[in-house]
């Protein structure tokens, strides 16, 4: 239950444009048709009792203490679930309706226990508040009859407790699993008295379908549903709105304190992405923020095999300031970069790359968006003129028809998955491009109408075959491609897509997908309605993903998809902050705003505003980094937020490279895989410690905001303008907000930022927010594509740059899950292990058998990069000749596995697509022996750095 969310009004919004006018207790009120009594009443400040209603939910009218009196009518109906009509007259308060509730609570309150004084809600508990509204004083029941107070806790949930004796059976749990998560994992079972709440057939909650989002435990009016912390350490005093971390939904949550400590994280109901929803990562796996395994002090050494040494702040920041400058001074000016995270916030990102560009003096600035969404940065550019997603997450609702390619929203998108579930359940079609049989593809009342099965790295040919049946079978839209598009541009692309090479039926050799399923599945798409497109990073992560990404732009642009609710591309970004990195100019072709380095129009409004020449050629991409540093003309790395060892591909040209450099600067929270290849090591705050902004998957700008300060005593674009002064290049800011002014002020898109206006505009604003769009642009290309005309572009298929053979017969294809986060530094550290403690390999049962391979034995898989070793988890979710792996934890190594092959416009590496070859093995691998050595090396070096045991909250693992 949510004690700091304001005003309960028991039932949803109506969101009807019909007023009607009644009278409830004499007030005369007026409310949109279908508001409920309940409802109507709340919006005029007068509130019904209640226990079973919440705004959240559909009313269910179980617990009857919100009985009006309705002139006219018989009997007492329920407030909740009766809605308000012309002319009624209702009364909320009369001696009978007070006897009747008194009634009803005393009932309740015979079997509950009446430990309020030491229970954990104690002042936040809708019942107790009820027994006090209803003037409750007596029970005259007695507690000797039957009753549940004697009902054991559940708790095996590592977050939350579900105490039986408490529960009152007013399903508002139950709801809550199914209307707002999706995931129906609560039943109520038995019936009348002996009726209880059931995670799954009577199993415990973990060992049920339940994921951990914590709806039921907000939705829950009493203490039976309580986060451990709140038990732990009671009820919060004072609250903070801020942003979730994790992914690119970019979730509000109200951040509930203890003076400096979080006691728990709720999500917002005025949140406009998330709308009071959230995952396990969010609500739950914030514990890493106070482990014990935070740095907290700056540190130094001369070479990697070194021990650290602890130093000032002044010491470590003079120190790699004259490393820098030793290695210019000898390499020249482009022997260093830095690299941006999308981990960071806006401000501290355009921070870092202004570093690179203002005082490195050269364009040596790159982000993990490299290794991620780079394709749609480009791919959306040159057909539509902006690289971003289209719409809202809202917009969804709207939708008739959605494909979802490349991507499993339920584990890597989890708010947003159950916005579009619920969507689905009302009835959109739903087509699943995928691999793999995900949970978007069944799942509880989700059943999509086509899964396109491809084998992995034949997206294009799906893509263009879609668009064959489309235009060949005239399902286009000519007039919203006359009016809007680049008419010579369709004419080609359609004379392409035409061709028999691009049918279905010459498709279906290589995707594997018959074509009867893709010809029904483009019909669908072109005919059905508003038919939106979400894809993820099994678009991007290809030898061909800007061409896949330039294929779904075509597909919306044709079938007339685009610039209104309820169509276009969504591009579902995988950390919190990728849309705003790759804003904020952190690629070393942009400045920020996506100016191109060689523009000089643009340089010049950057160069009098920082006091610097700016360069003109792009600078080095990560993966170029690397290969300069083999060569030994790259030898300075500052890296914030980031952890390449892990994160990028063939991990031992990774650690090759950083080995040949001469001084990585780190900063992090953690000394994570790429620190252990540092020579500087500068303490980094969570998103707890620092103010900014973070831009999610919608282009929406939202705060994040300090609740606690910094532990290691600076945040992390403190660190960066430190860093700057101290190479002679002077930065003054004396708040992000400063930062962000700046941003504004050379930012076209960005121009009406600023960290007042996201406040007056309710928390958040999507870009582009200028004079033209002061409250900012929920949906892109309305009149016109940012471009003018959208422009179609031909996207032949070459097929995966990875190819299987006799020695590599098998495509491994690389994912994540949904309590795991990207390289595993956060999650690893909390109670998420509990549901994912190690990356497995999926592998289907053929090639299990094929191989001699049992579930759970240990298997070695070979590819052309290196070697490792895991353990199988054989399933039918993988089709034969693939297997699958998540890359959650270091020491499995997925990406000793994967190569170097590359998106052919980014450089974006070709994650999904790696020809491997998988055997039963009764040891580690080599690499897997040498990383073991090094790790324990390397944490022996930095033991006595770690702030002390015990520290940490109890979320934390
Ligand atoms: S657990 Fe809470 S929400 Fe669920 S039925 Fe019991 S009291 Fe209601
Ligand atoms: S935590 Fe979420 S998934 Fe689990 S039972 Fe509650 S609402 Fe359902
Ligand atoms: S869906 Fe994403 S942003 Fe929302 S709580 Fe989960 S991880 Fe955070
Ligand atoms: S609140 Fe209306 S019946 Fe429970």
């Amino acid at each position: 239950m949510n004690q700091l969310n304001g005003i309960d009004y028991g039932t949803k919004k109506s969101t009807s444009e019909v007023m009607i006018s009644l009278e409830i207790d004499g007030v005369a009120i007026t409310v949109p048709q279908g508001t409920s009594v309940m409802r109507a009443a709340a919006e005029y400040g007068i509130n019904v009792p209640k226990l079973c209603a919440t705004d959240s939910l559909e009313s269910f009218g179980s617990c009857r203490l919100c009985l009006v009196e309705i002139e006219g009518r018989r009997g007492y109906p329920a407030s909740c679930t009766t809605p308000a009509e012309a002319g009624m007259k209702v009364k909320t308060q009369t001696p009978k309706l007070a006897d009747i509730r008194r009634g009803v609570m005393e009932l309740y309150i015979s079997d509950h226990p009446l430990d309020c004084l030491t229970c954990p809600t104690n002042g936040n508990c809708e019942l107790q508040d009820m027994a006090g509204v209803v003037g409750l004083r007596d029970v005259r029941y007695g507690y000797d009859g039957s009753n549940h107070l004697k009902l054991e806790k559940d708790e095996s949930n590592p977050y939350f407790t579900y105490d039986a004796s408490k529960c009152i059976v007013c399903n508002r749990c139950v709801r809550a699993c199914e209307e707002t998560q999706g995931t129906f994992a609560l039943t109520i079972d038995g019936r009348g008295f002996t009726s209880r709440v059931s995670a799954g057939q009577k199993e415990d909650f973990i060992d049920s379908e339940c994921v951990s989002c914590g709806a039921c435990v907000d939705a829950c009016p009493t203490a039976t549903l309580t986060e451990k912390t709140v038990i732990m350490m009671g009820q919060a005093e004072h609250s903070k709105v801020t942003t979730c971390a994790y992914c690119g939904v970019g979730c509000s949550f109200k951040a509930e304190m203890k003076g400096n400590e979080v006691v728990r994280m709720v999500p917002n109901p005025d949140g406009k992405a998330n709308q009071g929803h959230a995952c396990v990562k969010g609500r739950f796996a914030w514990g890493y923020a106070t482990h014990k395994d935070r740095m907290l002090k700056p540190m130094i050494r001369s070479k990697i095999t070194d021990p650290w040494k602890e130093v000032s702040w002044d010491e470590a920041i003079n120190y790699a300031a004259s490393e820098l400058k030793r290695i210019q001074a000898k390499y020249g000016k482009d022997s260093i970069g830095g690299l941006v995270s999308s981990r960071c916030t806006n401000e501290e990102g355009y921070l870092v790359q202004k570093l690179v560009r203002a005082a490195f003096g050269n364009n040596n600035v790159d982000t993990c968006a490299r290794v991620c969404h780079s394709p749609t940065g480009y791919g959306l550019k040159v057909t539509m003129g902006e690289s971003a997603g289209t719409q809202t997450f809202e917009s969804v609702m709207k939708s008739d028809v959605i494909l979802v390619i490349g991507a499993n929203p339920a584990s890597g998108h989890p708010v947003f998955a159950s916005q579009m579930k619920r969507r689905i359940r009302q009835g959109a079609k739903l087509i699943v491009v995928d691999p793999r049989t995900t949970e978007m593809v069944k799942s509880p009342h989700i059943q999509a109408d086509y899964h396109l099965k491809l084998k992995p790295g034949s997206n294009v040919a799906i893509v263009n075959a879609l668009a064959h049946v489309i235009i060949t079978e005239n399902l286009h839209k000519p007039d919203f491609i006359a009016a809007r598009c680049e008419v010579d541009s369709f004419e080609e692309w359609a004379e392409f897509v035409s061709l028999p090479e691009n049918s279905p039926e010459a498709m279906e050799e290589v995707s594997g997908v018959p074509a009867a399923d893709i010809r029904g599945a483009a019909r669908l798409f072109a005919t059905g309605g508003n038919a939106a497109i979400y894809y993820g990073l099994g678009v991007t992560e290809h030898a061909q993903g800007s061409t896949t990404v330039i294929g779904i732009a075509n597909l919306a642009m044709a079938t007339g998809n685009i610039g209104r609710d309820g169509v276009g591309v969504n591009p579902l970004r995988g950390q919190n902050n990728v849309q705003g990195s790759c804003d904020m100019g952190s690629f070393p072709h942009e400045l920020p705003g996506y100016r191109h380095v060689s523009d000089s129009v643009a340089r010049a409004e950057f160069e009098a505003v920082w006091g610097c020449t700016l360069e003109s050629e792009p600078g080095l991409r990560i993966p170029n980094m690397f290969d300069a540093a083999m060569d030994g003309t790259f030898m300075g790395l500052y890296c914030e937020g980031e952890d390449i060892v892990q994160s990028d591909p063939n991990t031992q040209h990774v650690t090759a490279a950083l080995e040949a450099m001469e001084c990585i600067i780190v900063q992090d929270i953690f000394l994570n895989e790429t620190a252990k290849y540092a020579h500087v090591f500068l303490p980094g705050s969570s998103f707890l410690e620092k103010d900014g902004t973070f831009t999610n998957a919608e282009r929406r700008i939202s705060r994040v905001r300090k609740v606690m300060p910094p532990k290691s005593g600076y945040g992390d674009w403190e660190v960066t303008q430190m860093l700057s002064n101290a190479l002679g290049y002077p930065m003054n800011y004396k708040h992000p907000r400063e930062i962000m002014d700046e941003i504004a002020a050379l930012t076209p898109t960005f121009t009406g930022v600023s960290f007042k206006r996201i406040d007056e505009l309710g928390g958040s604003i999507q870009w582009p927010c200028n004079a033209e769009a002061p409250e900012g642009t929920p949906t892109m290309h309305t009149e016109e594509f940012v471009r003018g005309k959208g422009r179609f572009i031909n996207t032949k298929y070459f097929g995966a740059g990875e190819k299987v053979n006799k020695k590599f017969p098998l495509i491994l294809t690389t994912g994540r899950i949904l309590s795991q986060y990207n390289v595993g530094a956060q999650t690893r550290r909390t109670f998420n292990n509990m549901w994912h403690s190690e990356d497995r390999l999926e592998i289907h049962p053929h090639d299990a058998e094929e191989r001699g391979i049992k579930q759970d034995d240990w298997v070695g898989i070979e590819s052309r990069a290196g070697q490792t070793v895991l353990r199988a988890d054989i399933t039918e979710r993988i089709q034969p000749g693939v297997v699958y792996t998540t890359f959650h934890f270091p020491e499995s190594g997925a990406n000793v596995i994967t190569t170097n092959s590359s998106d052919w416009a980014t450089n974006c590496p070709e994650y999904k697509v790696t020809a491997v070859q998988v055997m039963p093995v009764a040891q580690p691998s080599e690499w897997q022996r040498s990383y073991n050595r090094f790790n324990r090396e390397q944490e022996s070096f930095a033991a006595e750095k770690m702030i002390p045991r015990g520290s940490e909250l109890s979320t934390s693992k």
